[in-house]
């Protein structure tokens, strides 16, 4: 049994370590260097030529980051990772790689906020057009298609909706009109996911989240299927500059060695987290995809290997009541972002996604009740005990009355 071919955890622990040749460091070294010297001038002109391997500049590839890239890349199934400076820097290298002036793109409706907003805001200044759909429905994907479209973007689990997309069905969609396919999997991560293996093509992180774990670093990564995509991706990530710092690349790399552990254990939380809200009578909604009552359940046993650690609600009083839930509990902490060892929680509305139009929320699903739960790695009893008190408090007070509307 070889590193390289183990499971997932193994994969995760091994994976673009190897002892460095030097001193035989276990940890990969930080190369915190942004040049790199040639042995003669010769050898300089190889390299720019790409006539030779190894190293010129870090803005175009440092071994600290290609070690995290490798290691990716092999969770993911793909080619090659290009990792970058954000999620944001990830997505945006990803579009202006495909995109131009006229041609089109079709996104899922309820993806984050900001990635929205670069395509309908930004990308439009220099003629991009856009359709965001609700991507759950093939069929309204279908319409979307005209001759210049070029992009089908979706994210699934959907952010903060976690509504799912059918990867699959998409990729036939993609093939039939020479689409190209990128999923946003930082939901999911490769531990639940693998969307290439679906037949996507490429693949964006935000590796703020899962993927790193500690919400102490802010860093993307892009997953190729080919050496083509590899090469035109590389070319306009070198351009426009979104490269990630060797240290943050580092981080990750060390963050990713417990990404199935942390996962799991989160995982485990959100499943019976989502039983305590949906046994409450405080809660008017739960959307979670391990819920048996989750309309797309049978999608997500398909296409994933569990249905992760994020989940939405809304109680009963509106978002009086919500807010009032998200000052009452104790562990999780009221910030945005999710994927880190703790728990958080946020209000879409106000938060994530204040930068979309009320309207565009609203067709995206995102209520002005609805509260993410991002589930992190506390123990699940404590989770359980406090979430239920605050769910009790709501229940208990006198102005909002939530339990007497609450059948
Ligand atoms: C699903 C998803 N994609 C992309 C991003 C953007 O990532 P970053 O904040 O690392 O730029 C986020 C950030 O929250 C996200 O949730």
């Amino acid at each position: 049994m070889s590193k390289e071919k183990g499971g997932f955890n193994t994969q995760s622990v091994h994976a673009g370590c190897e002892p460095d040749p030097l001193h035989g460091g276990v940890s990969v070294p930080i190369y915190q260097s942004s040049t790199f010297a040639f042995q003669g001038v010769d050898q300089g002109a190889a390299r720019f030529r790409g006539e030779e391997g190894g190293y010129i500049y870090t803005r175009m590839g440092n071994p600290t980051v290609a070690a995290l890239e490798g290691a990716i890349a092999s969770m993911e199934g793909g080619h090659a990772g290009l990792a970058t400076s954000s999620g944001m820097a990830a997505i945006t290298t990803v579009l202006l790689t495909y995109l131009e002036a006229d041609a089109h793109l079709i996104g899922t409706d309820s993806v984050y906020g900001p990635s929205r907003v670069l395509v309908e805001k930004h990308l439009r200044r220099f003629g991009v057009q856009s359709d965001f759909v609700d991507t759950t429905n093939i069929e309204h994907i279908r319409a979307a298609v005209r001759p210049e479209t070029r992009v089908l973007y979706i994210e699934t689990p959907e952010n903060p909706t976690i509504r799912l997309t059918d990867i699959r069905r998409c990729a036939e969609i993609a093939r039939q009109h020479e689409l190209v396919l990128v999923v946003d999997n930082t939901f999911a991560t490769p531990v639940l996911q693998r969307p290439l293996e679906l037949g996507a093509d490429i693949v964006v992180h935000s590796m703020t989240k899962f993927l790193n774990g500690h919400a102490d670093v802010v860093a993307g990564i892009i997953v190729t299927s080919t050496e083509q995509q590899r090469k035109a991706v590389r070319e306009v990530l070198n351009h426009h500059g979104g490269c990630i710092d060797p240290h943050q690349a580092w981080l990750v790399h060390r963050g990713l060695k417990t990404l199935g552990l942390r996962v799991a254990q989160a995982q485990k939380s959100a499943l019976a987290l989502s039983e305590i809200l949906h046994g409450h009578p405080a809660v008017e909604w739960v959307r979670y995809p391990g819920a048996s009552d989750h309309p797309q359940r049978e999608l997500a046993q398909k296409q994933m290997d569990g249905p992760g650690a994020i989940l939405c609600f809304g109680v009963h009083g509106g978002l009086e009541a919500g807010r009032l839930l998200m000052e009452q509990v104790k562990i999780p902490t009221l910030a945005v972002s999710l994927g880190g060892v703790e728990t958080l929680i946020e209000h879409p509305a106000s938060m994530t996604h204040a930068s979309l139009t009320q309207e565009a929320r609203q067709q995206a699903g995102i209520d002005d009740n609805l509260i993410r739960l991002a589930v992190g790695c506390e123990d699940t009893a404590d989770l359980i005990e406090d979430l239920r008190g605050a769910l009790d408090v709501l229940l208990r007070h006198e102005t909002l009355a939530v339990g007497a509307d609450s059948d």
